[in-house]
């Protein structure tokens, strides 16, 4: 049986609104969420997660930077949140000896950039987003989420845009 679905898209027009739409994402997380964040070479799926973490109530956005070199970071606020870039790794095997099942198994939410190149490690339940470059400035986001808690979270979500 298949988990229910639901989607919805979205168009920022500058990287101010990403963050805000990330932003407004953040101050809506449920605990165990996955983030599964998909799209091209400087979509703005970092920016989109720099939002998260202020909405979940990080101190310093500055502190909030691309994880590539680090690879995993995590941001405190009001809920743990790990940002983990994949886009290094060779695919599932490598974020699971990362100790990706842990970080997920914790009531904590966990957004992984690169999400398509790591499938078999993303859980059914999960909150997709796709960002596309439609022209310099201008960003479709895709949100899908799988599964009850990231439907009620998306459902949230949805409702508090102005
Ligand atoms: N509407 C927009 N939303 C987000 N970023 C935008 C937008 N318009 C322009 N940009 C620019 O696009 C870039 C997005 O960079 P970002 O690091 O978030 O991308 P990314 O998807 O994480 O890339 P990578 O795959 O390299 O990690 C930034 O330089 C940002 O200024
Ligand atoms: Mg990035």
């Amino acid at each position: 049986m298949t988990s229910p679905t639901q989607t919805v898209q979205m168009e920022t027009k500058s990287p101010q609104e990403t963050l805000e739409l990330g932003k407004r994402l953040g101050q809506r997380l449920v605990g165990g969420l996955v983030v599964a964040l998909v799209g091209d070479l400087g979509a703005g799926k970092t920016q989109f997660v720099k939002g998260i973490a202020c909405g979940n109530g990080a101190t310093d956005p500055k502190q909030v930077t691309s994880p590539t070199f680090t690879l995993i970071n995590e941001y405190a606020g009001e809920r743990k949140l790990f940002h983990i870039d994949t886009y290094r790794l060779r695919g599932s095997a490598e974020l699971f000896a990362l100790g990706f099942d842990e970080l997920i198994a914790e009531d904590a939410v966990v957004a992984v950039e690169w999400a398509d190149r790591v499938q078999e490690a993303i859980p059914e339940e999960h909150l997709r987003i796709e960002v596309e470059a439609i022209d310099a400035n201008i960003r479709r986001l895709t949100f899908s989420a799988t599964g009850s808690s990231p439907i009620a979270c998306l459902k949230s979500f949805i409702q508090a845009q102005p």
